[in-house]
């Protein structure tokens, strides 16, 4: 099939290569000349694993391309597909819609014979009617279904979760859309993934939904873990407690130090406004929110409490900086506030990130000093504060980095460490929600 994708953002890029790697004809456009003139040299401007070799096939074999030209990749393309960012609204939360209107414009007078129009960008319910209205508008002849087809895929585990997805949400309002999209996912569908067919609206709502409970069940085993700390449970226990019974399921039940990233913060603020537009209060969600604001600020003082009350003049070593591991994503990160924290308090942080280091530089640069590896932030520290569970910190040396630091206080806030083996090597251990 010939498919379009408007946004060669995080969401276009991986829908594009993929859709290629099934052997579909793709163009992918983005209005950055430099960024898509780099994309056709394999040139990959964000971390995510397995993608720049994905990339390099497709665009050796040609089914894949990157232009800057969206009249010529939509009058080419039976579907077009918009894969624009839709952030958070300054000032209300919520999810601005500028660029996905724009793209329906220019789509609007670039189509040519019956074509898809897919929003793949996660937009509140109500959009699909907007991009259909203004198509029509732009362009009366226009020949066109307005689909809605929600992405569920994590940043690091991206390709993974494309080609082998739980479920794929197809929102339809016109049956010829069906068989379109049907081929479109064919490989997929062939392998058994559910293909599901719902209304548009529903399609669109159920991706804030699974966001917004995902983001619910992390905020509820973190609250647990505050409990397990008052009472001497053990969080991790109670999680495989709750986690084996299927109607709860086990995944997404890891205590931390509260979520972050692209995609939670912004969509839940936005369902919350999509309740309060709909006089529809999502309460459940705009606790979540609260919750994990506070957490994020919580886990500073509870590294200032590790370190005896008192950060003054410390200096604090900081493990993880971006939101979670194998992305070099910065956004929401709670490294973020965790650090702010400890500043406020007059900490000297020094911190190592294996992707994030560049992001992080803009955001919390004069206030941190950055090392290279674990082992340079552990040297003269006197605590260290895992933030993100990248795997090379799973199997630090830990005798090598006590050596290396002032006293051995080590705040383990993803409890990738087992306490006994920390304690043997001469550390006081802090971790989440587990007895101490
Ligand atoms: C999330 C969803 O998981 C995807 O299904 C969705 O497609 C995506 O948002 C999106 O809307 O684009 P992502 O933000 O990449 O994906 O990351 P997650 O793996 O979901 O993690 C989100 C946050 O929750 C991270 O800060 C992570 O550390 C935290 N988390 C997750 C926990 O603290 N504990 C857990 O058990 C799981």
């Amino acid at each position: 099939m010939k498919i379009a994708i408007v946004g060669a953002g995080y969401v276009g890029l991986v829908t594009g290569a993929c859709f290629a790697d099934f052997g579909h004809d793709v163009v992918c456009v983005d209005k950055d000349q430099p960024r898509v003139d780099a994309l056709n040299r394999c040139e990959v401007p964000i971390y995510e694993p397995g993608l720049v070799e994905l990339l390099r096939s497709n665009l050796g074999a040609g089914r894949l391309t990157f232009t800057t030209d969206l009249k010529l990749a939509v009058a080419g393309a039976e579907v077009v597909f918009i894969a624009v960012g839709t952030p958070s609204r300054r000032g209300d939360g919520h999810a601005d819609l500028t660029y996905v209107h724009e793209a329906a414009r220019q789509i609007a007078t670039a189509v040519s014979g019956f074509t898809l129009v897919v929003t793949k960008s996660t937009v509140p319910v109500g959009t699909g009617d907007e991009v259909a209205q203004i198509i029509a508008t732009t362009n009366p002849e226009a020949d066109i279904a307005v689909v809605s087809n929600p992405e569920f895929l994590r940043e690091g585990a991206a390709i993974e979760d494309f080609k082998r997805p739980d479920r794929i949400v197809v929102g339809i309002e016109d049956e010829r859309a069906r068989a379109v999209m049907t081929e479109v996912y064919r490989p997929l569908y062939l392998n058994q993934a559910p293909l599901m067919f719902t209304g548009r609206r529903t399609a669109e709502l159920t991706k804030y939904a699974a966001n917004a409970f995902l983001a619910m069940k992390v905020t509820f085993i973190n609250e647990i873990a505050d409990l397990c700390e008052a009472t001497g449970a053990d969080v991790q226990q109670v999680a495989r407690g709750i986690g084996l019974d299927n109607r709860i399921g086990a995944k997404f039940l890891h205590a931390g130090p509260g979520y972050g990233g692209s995609c939670f913060p912004k969509d839940t603020l936005a369902l919350v406004k999509i309740g309060q537009d709909h006089d529809s209060p999502m309460r459940l969600v705009e606790t979540t929110i609260a919750i994990n604001e506070q957490r994020k600020r919580a886990m500073s003082r509870k590294v200032i409490a590790a370190c005896g009350g008192d950060v003054r003049g410390k200096t604090i070593g900081v493990l993880g900086l971006t939101f979670k591991p194998n992305t070099d994503d910065m956004r929401e990160a709670p490294s973020i506030d965790i650090i702010q924290g400890l500043v406020d308090r007059g900490a000297h942080v020094v911190a190592y990130d294996p992707q994030g280091m560049v992001a992080a530089r803009m955001l919390v640069d004069g206030t941190v000093d950055f090392a290279d590896s674990a082992y340079e932030v552990a040297v003269d520290a006197d605590a260290l504060v895992l933030v993100t569970e990248w795997n090379e910190f799973r199997s630090l040396d830990l005798a090598r980095i006590k050596a290396a630091m002032k006293s051995a206080v080590f705040v383990d806030l993803r409890n990738i460490y087992r306490r006994d083996e920390v304690v043997r090597h001469g550390f006081d251990y802090t971790s989440i929600g587990r007895p101490a």
